[in-house]
């Protein structure tokens, strides 16, 4: 019998496969696949940037050549904290990137004036009149101040609302918040070492409509520590898959609740790689299940 989750993610591989067509982006490159933002038209490249540290440190020539090749691969979602948002806001501005980047943002204030300061402060550096999307991270914190973030949303300062947690533990208390239509995203994470969100929250997010970001696609680079030295399944040529990197990655696009991954790199060339997998076939339900036997017998 098949059960619910399998039920879900093969109906959605179905929707999946008629929705997305590769594209040809506006300077006639082939474009990295995109999925749509759950009650919007708008749609989110499906391989994103993380939090990378030289955004953090300001090492602004390294982030400039990261960006560039984001921009090249027509990438759109960058997640960005604090610190690491002026370097992307500048980069952003410099290369007028506005209509392409996507970017998500964190705000601390402990009131509404003070995220309302916060946030004019982050669009004098990045331009704009508003955020693409403020992550509040536990979840406690929106439950408790939900008034308030809507408050940004109708005022205009950002136009999508989410939590962003890294860890399991938090699922119970953000699906309350799906439940509720509280959130436009959910940032969690999610691989084939901690494939937890399969179970519940990822289902959920395809109920309600809630778009998904997955973070520690590597687990904060320990994936690499497993699969070193280890043979490359030549069978993952069958859905386009040339890398290590790009087994984690598929194996997560290949998720149909998932709208993006984020990859966290300093190096171009591991950003060269990680964008690859926004390209070309995803693997199907019998390819996962062979790369989840492949990485658990590793771990
Ligand atoms: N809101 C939250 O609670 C939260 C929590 C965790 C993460 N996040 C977000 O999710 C993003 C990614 O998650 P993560 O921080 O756990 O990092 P990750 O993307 O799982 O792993 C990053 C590590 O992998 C290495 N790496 C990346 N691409 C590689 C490649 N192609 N080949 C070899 N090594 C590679 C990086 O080293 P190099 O720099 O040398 O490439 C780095 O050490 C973060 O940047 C952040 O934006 C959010």
């Amino acid at each position: 019998m098949i059960d619910r989750r399998e039920f879900t993610y093969s109906v959605g591989l179905a929707a999946l496969a008629a929705m997305v067509p590769p594209e040809v982006s506006a300077l006639g490159r082939l474009s990295m696949q995109r999925r749509a933002i759950p009650g919007s038209d708008e749609t989110l490249a499906i391989v994103g940037l993380g939090n990378a540290q030289v955004f953090y440190e300001g090492d602004m020539e390294t982030s400039r050549e990261l960006i560039r090749i984001f921009l090249e691969h027509c990438g759109s979602y960058v997640d960005t904290g604090w610190g690491a948002r002026e370097t992307v806001g500048k980069i952003m501005r410099e290369n007028d990137a506005h209509e392409q980047l996507f970017l998500g943002t964190y705000v601390e204030g402990e009131d509404l004036p003070s995220m309302r300061a916060e946030i004019h402060r982050i669009l004098d550096v990045q331009g704009g009149e508003s955020l693409d999307l403020v992550q509040i991270m536990p979840p406690d914190d929106f439950s408790r101040r939900r008034e308030q973030f809507a408050a940004l949303k109708e005022e205009g300062l950002t136009r999508y609302l989410g939590v962003a947690r890294y860890a399991k533990q938090f699922y119970p208390q953000m699906m309350k918040l799906m439940e509720d239509s509280a959130l436009d995203f959910i940032q969690i994470n999610y691989s084939m070492m901690e494939p937890e969100a399969a179970d519940d929250i990822l289902p959920l997010a395809q109920e309600t409509g809630t778009a998904v970001i997955i973070n520690r696609p590597f687990i904060n680079g320990g994936y690499f520590g497993l699969v070193r030295g280890q043979e490359f399944p030549e069978w993952a040529a069958e859905f386009d898959c040339h890398s290590w990197a790009q087994f984690s990655l598929k194996y997560i696009l290949a998720h149909p609740a998932v709208n993006c991954v984020l990859t966290e790199t300093s190096n171009p060339e591991h950003a060269f790689d990680n964008l690859g997998a926004g390209f070309g076939r995803l693997p199907d339900i019998n390819q996962r299940q062979r790369m989840e036997v492949v990485i658990r017998a590793l771990m």
